[in-house]
This record gives C-alpha cells, structure tokens and sequence, in this order.
C-alpha cells in the first residue's frame, strides 16, 4: 500500500485516444487534461456513429470525432482510456493493449479480473506494476467510500461497511442527465413521463435500484462497491453491505456509511487521520449545521466527508458521510492521476 500521494508532473506529449470521447466522462477528461497541463501530443476522440463527424476544440485545435472500429488502433496510442460502456471495453481493450498502447478502463469490464490492477492512487499505486497492458478504475461510488475509509483502515483494520448510496444521475451519463431535466419538467405540468433513462421515474423519485439485479438480490452496482473495495484494500475477507439508490440530483454521488474496525475507534481520531489525506475535505462542523452535500462537490476533484460520530448501535464503530463528483475522482481525474502516476513509475511506452 502506498503512503501519502503527491502529483507527479508529466513533461514528454503523450498520445491520447479516447473512446467515449463524446460521452459526459470523455469531456470532462479533456477539460482535466488542460487543469492539470498534461502534454498532450495526439489526441483522437472516438464514439459510435452518432457522434462521429462532431468536432471538438482542444487547445486551439479542432479535433473531429471519429466512429470507433477493430481497426482503430493503429500503435500509434501511448494510452488508450475506454470511457464508453462495458461491451465496447470487452472488444476494444484487448485490441489496443495489443497494439502497444497502455489501456486505462473505466467500464467494470475487468475492475475483478485478476491479471488487471483497480487503482486509486492515492490508495494502491503500487498495483501498477503488474498491470499486463490494461489497468481498471473503480466504479464511482467505490472511489469515496474507499479513500474516506483508507487512512483509518491503514492504522486500525476494517472489519466490516454497511453503506447506502445517493447517487446523481450524471452517473449514468449525458442522456440521463437529459432524462431528469425532461421528466421534472413535465412532472412540474403534473404529467409522469418517464425518460427510460433510470430503472423507473426518477424526478421528484428515488429509486433503490442502480444497475441490474443478481441472483442474490443485491445490484451489480452494489456487488461492484464490496468487490472492489476488497481489491483495492487488498482485504478479501472484509464485509461490506451496500444499498444503491439514484436520486435526482445531477452531479454527486453521497453515501452513508457505518465501519467497524478491529479495535474502537473515536470520531476525533477518526476525524483527523480523514482529514490527512490530500484527495479528501473533512466539513464537519455540526454546531454551525456544516456538512457536504452534492451541489457542493459538483465541479470539485475532492472527496468531501462529514458527519463523522460514533455508530451508536455499535459502540466503537463510526458513521460518516462522504460525497464526490462521479464525474470527476469517481472518473476522469482517477484517470488523468493513474496518467500521471504511471508516467513517473516508467509504465508509459511513448510511440512518439
Ligand atoms: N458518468 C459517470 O459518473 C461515470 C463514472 C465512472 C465510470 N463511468 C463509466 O464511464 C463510461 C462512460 O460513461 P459516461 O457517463 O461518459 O457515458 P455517456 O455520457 O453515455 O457517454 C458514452 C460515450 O461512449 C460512446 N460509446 C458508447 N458505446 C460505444 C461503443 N460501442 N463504441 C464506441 N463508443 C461508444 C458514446 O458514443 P456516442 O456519443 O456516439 O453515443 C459516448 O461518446 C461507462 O463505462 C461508465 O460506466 C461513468
């Protein structure tokens, strides 16, 4: 496990494909690559046929957005980040990777596949340096859940999490963001027409379902925060419960959650070892009734927690609250760091 993360800066151009580049996380990466002046050598953006022929201003260029096929790797990508869906990670990874390229996945295509690393820097950089081509991100409510815990589990072992989600719609990408405007404004009118884009209406709604069931009644999305977790921590034995619930809001996922460690822990400690980290942004300040909700992570690279105070059903366990932009540590800046982080461990192949 790593300790303290710090910014490595990347100083040779490197050649970016992205695929989902049209997407709601491929336009936010672009506008991260500029935030952190990342040298950026050949950037091509690949879509389906909807969105191929779009141009996009990059720096001063205008890049034309390009329809994606098998024969769209062509070894000249120094990184190629997959940011379209799990189907198109399944087929084009494998492509790219062969091709030379260093495939940074967004999809839970192979977050558990155990050939491939899922790294958080700040958590678990040093998993990089087995990757064999392609290096996975965590699903976006793993990512906050995971570095509120983190610094208390490095001290003191997490036993077991149960936790339940508020998830924006951003989560699911540009058209459901479409869907909430279009919904809540016929259910303004006092109509109920469901956009399709959530599992059922979500304005004005909240709806314990994100992503598909599995047999054991539990959401691949929230399989996906336990699995992964384990992975990450490197802790396969450690418990966790969630319960996945969209909301309307629009940007940033919020979780409530209760963690119990091998030993009791006080919020106080508690509180300052959360405050430690670089990534995370501690509001807590009950008195003044201060704590992070969604509207105050949208936009933001930080993960914000509050409300951290003892679990009162389990003496020696804590609650707390953590909210992030699924967008941006839930997505694209995770990505732009693993960039950065692999840069300076040498894992970077340029093609120049
Ligand atoms: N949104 C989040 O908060 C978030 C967080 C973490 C991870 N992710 C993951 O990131 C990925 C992208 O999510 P998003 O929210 O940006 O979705 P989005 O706004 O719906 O964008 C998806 C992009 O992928 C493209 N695409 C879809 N299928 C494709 C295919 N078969 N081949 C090539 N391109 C394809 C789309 O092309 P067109 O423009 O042509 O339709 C679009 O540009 C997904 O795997 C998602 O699970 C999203």
């Amino acid at each position: 496990m790593e300790g303290p993360f710090s910014r490595s800066p990347v100083l040779d151009p490197i050649n970016i494909t992205v695929v989902g580049g049209a997407g709601i996380v491929g336009r936010e990466f672009l506008k991260i690559l500029d935030e952190r002046q990342l040298p950026v050598g050949r950037l091509r953006l690949l879509a389906t046929s909807r969105s191929a022929g779009k141009q996009v201003e990059f720096r001063g260029n205008t890049i034309t957005i390009e329809e994606t096929t098998e024969g769209s790797f062509d070894g000249k990508d120094d990184i190629v980040f997959l940011s379209a869906s799990g189907s198109a990670s399944k087929l084009y990874a494998p492509i790219a990777a062969e091709k030379g390229a260093l495939v940074i996945d967004d999809s839970s295509a192979f977050r558990m596949d155990e050939t491939v690393p899922l790294v958080i820097p700040e958590i678990n950089a040093a998993d990089l340096a087995w990757h064999q081509g392609i290096i996975s991100q965590p699903n976006c409510t793993t990512t906050p859940m995971a570095l509120a815990l983190f610094p208390i589990h490095q001290v003191n072992p997490l036993k077991r999490i149960v936790v339940a989600t508020y998830q924006a719609v951003a989560g699911a990408g540009a058209a459901a963001i479409e869907g909430l405007k279009t919904e809540t404004a016929a259910a303004l009118e006092g109509r109920h027409e469901p956009s399709g884009t959530q599992k059922k209406e979500i304005a004005f709604n909240a709806v314990p379902q994100v992503d598909d069931f599995s047999d054991d009644g539990y959401t691949k999305e929230e399989l996906k925060m336990a699995n992964e977790t384990r992975k990450i921590f490197h802790a396969p034995e450690l418990a966790i419960s969630a319960t996945c619930v969209r909301i309307p809001a629009m940007f940033g996922h919020s979780a409530a959650i209760w963690a119990e460690f091998e030993r009791p822990i006080d919020p106080r400690a508690a509180r300052t070892l959360i405050d430690q980290t670089e990534a995370v942004t501690v509001i807590d300040d009950p008195e003044h009734e201060r704590y992070p909700t969604p509207l105050d992570a949208a936009g933001n690279d930080q993960v914000f927690v509050g409300r951290i105070r003892q679990d009162l059903s389990n003496p020696g366990g804590l609650t707390l609250w953590a909210v992030t932009d699924s967008i941006r540590k839930g997505a694209a800046t995770n990505v732009a760091q693993l960039i950065e982080e692999c840069d300076s461990r040498g894992l970077i192949k340029r093609k120049g």
